[in-house]
């Protein structure tokens, strides 16, 4: 029943097929990260990098969007401490705004 919806949900809402992909890859990326910690190793996201230039390098097809890219490895020193969390306050939002 799922499948059948799913193709005329997303059917000429470009923007929503984009949404989705990068809603995936944003799963996938922190399951790794999660993964690479639990198995004692580091990560780190990033976007800062030519993503034109990488997805030339990697032949990325028409239809496939760049995500993060995520570096895994053996940590050399500890993360550095973090400036502030905010406060669950400042990132939730309770039955509208
Ligand atoms: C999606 C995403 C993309 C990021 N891209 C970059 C990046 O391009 N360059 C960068 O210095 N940090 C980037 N960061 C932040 C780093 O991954 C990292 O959290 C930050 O450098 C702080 O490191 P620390 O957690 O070891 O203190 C990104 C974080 C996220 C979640």
């Amino acid at each position: 029943m799922l499948v059948g919806w799913m193709g005329p949900f997303h059917e000429g809402r470009e923007w929503l097929q984009r949404d989705e992909a990068q809603r995936s890859i944003g799963i996938a990326m922190q399951t790794m990260m999660l993964a690479a910690q639990g198995m004692g190793y580091q990560s780190c996201p990033m976007i800062g990098f030519d993503i034109e230039a990488v997805a030339k390098l990697i032949n990325l097809p028409d239809d496939h969007v760049m995500g993060p890219m995520v570096a895994i490895g053996k940590g050399t020193k500890e993360a550095w401490p973090k400036p502030g969390q905010l406060t669950l306050d400042q990132v939730t939002v309770n039955n509208g705004f």
